[in-house]
């Protein structure tokens, strides 16, 4: 099964979906995924030890429509850098006004590092608008889903959860989410809280330890069928999205897949934290099955037309990675095909590009392609 393509569809539909007044807010702003806004910071919250929530208006204030599940793209110059990254919107649609992302510092991360030591209210920030299309709209007509996340992996159905119990939607919704000890849980007080106000939405906490917390009442270690099993006996009716770290997402598609949930409504997000810190040195999460050229030992020139540098690169690399190991500065976020951000024109020869809905057909008509996902099959010339 490839759940990463069945997961994301093709950013026109969401830019549809997105047009269409019958969405989660009125009255509100369309902010195109491509268009740079000023975000200025309102609010700090500390989640966790080491998660923060930054809480923004857009541009003058305007409200901004988006999707639950959504993520934008922040910008800043780190170091004489400019570092690009996505993060999920973790508020809901239905508050408009304010939107915030919840981010962990990742140890020697650049941007999660930069945004917990400079972010304060009044402080301001580049971004670019909402995108992405892991999204319950993905599934209107789920009678019953099933939540599952494992550490930041908690914002998309956090957003979700907000705006399905501020609508007054009454959706049955579990919420099963994993951490490495209680202390590690974002937003455990608040789904508590949620939980008590609502019937239909159940939470399971799952931690690796009980940390500090020695008084901890639920069970350790990782998810497993039978587990899932006790706790969500109709899991196999649900459906289900998905988000946290490869690993976590590997696991828990073995459990289902053990357990006969049916892959059609299983849905993934994955925020792929090692891509962007390799240079971009491992294909996308996203990439396709070997092909013949990934099996080559070809290589082929690179030319960038504006700086008049060129690189070799082998034809089993990303068009990214190629030229990061090279020096050339793309800026580049989830290296997955997903934010759009390594868009660039190729203007002579062909590259092999398996995208998760990052750049719509009008773009590839016109020759741009995303670098993250793009393998060459010919010499290029790119508009750099
Ligand atoms: C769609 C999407 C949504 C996301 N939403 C969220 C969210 O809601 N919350 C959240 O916290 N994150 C989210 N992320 C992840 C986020 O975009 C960043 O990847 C994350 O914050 C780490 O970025 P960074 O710049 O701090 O770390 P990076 O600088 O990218 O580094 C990542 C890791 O690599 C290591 N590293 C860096 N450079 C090197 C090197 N040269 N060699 C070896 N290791 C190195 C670092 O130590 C670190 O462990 C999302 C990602 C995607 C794709
Ligand atoms: S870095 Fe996100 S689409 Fe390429």
């Amino acid at each position: 099964m490839n759940s990463v393509e069945r997961m994301f569809v093709p950013a026109q539909q969401v830019e549809d979906r997105l047009s269409n007044a019958g969405t989660w807010e009125t009255g509100t702003t369309i902010w195109a995924s491509s268009e740079a806004q000023i975000l200025t910071c309102a609010r700090v919250v500390d989640e966790t030890h080491d998660v923060k929530s930054f809480e923004f208006r857009v541009g003058d204030g305007t409200p901004v429509r988006f999707e639950p599940g959504q993520f934008m793209t922040v910008s800043a110059s780190v170091q004489g850098q400019t570092v690009q990254r996505c993060y999920t919107i973790s508020s809901p649609p239905t508050r408009p006004y304010l939107l915030s992302i919840t981010v962990k510092r990742v140890p020697g991360g650049t941007m999660s590092n930069w945004l917990h030591d400079n972010m304060k209210p009044g402080s301001q920030l580049r971004a670019f608008g909402p995108s992405g299309s892991f999204t319950p709209t993905a599934a209107p007509s789920a009678q019953k889903s099933l939540y599952l996340s494992a550490g930041s992996g908690v914002t998309p159905l956090m957003s979700m959860t907000r705006a399905s119990l501020d609508l007054g939607l009454d959706r049955d919704i579990v919420f099963v989410h994993s951490a490495r000890t209680p202390a590690d849980i974002v937003f455990r007080k608040e789904l508590e809280r949620l939980v008590a106000l609502s019937p239909r939405l159940r939470t399971f906490f799952l931690c690796e330890g009980i940390g500090n917390e020695n008084d901890w009442p639920a069970p350790t270690g990782r998810l497993t069928l039978q587990l899932l099993s006790q706790w969500v006996p109709d899991y196999a009716e649900r459906e289900v999205f998905t988000c946290g770290p490869a690993g976590y997402m590997n696991a828990v598609q073995t459990v289902l897949r053990e357990g006969g949930h049916d892959p059609a409504h299983y849905h993934q997000e994955s925020f792929n934290f090692a891509a962007n810190a390799t240079a971009d040195a491992a294909p996308a999460a996203t990439a396709a099955p070997k092909c013949d050229a990934f099996q080559s030992q070809e290589t082929f020139t690179v030319k960038l037309s504006r700086s008049s540098k060129t690189f070799t690169m082998s034809a089993t690399e990303t068009v990214l990675a190629a030229a990061k190991k090279a020096g050339v500065a793309i800026p580049s976020s989830c290296s997955q095909g997903i934010c759009g951000t390594c868009k660039t024109k190729v203007l002579e020869g062909e590259v092999d590009m398996k995208h998760n809905g990052g750049i719509r057909e009008r773009e590839i008509q016109k020759g741009m392609r995303l670098l993250c996902c793009s393998r060459p099959t010919s010499d290029l010339v790119l508009e750099l």
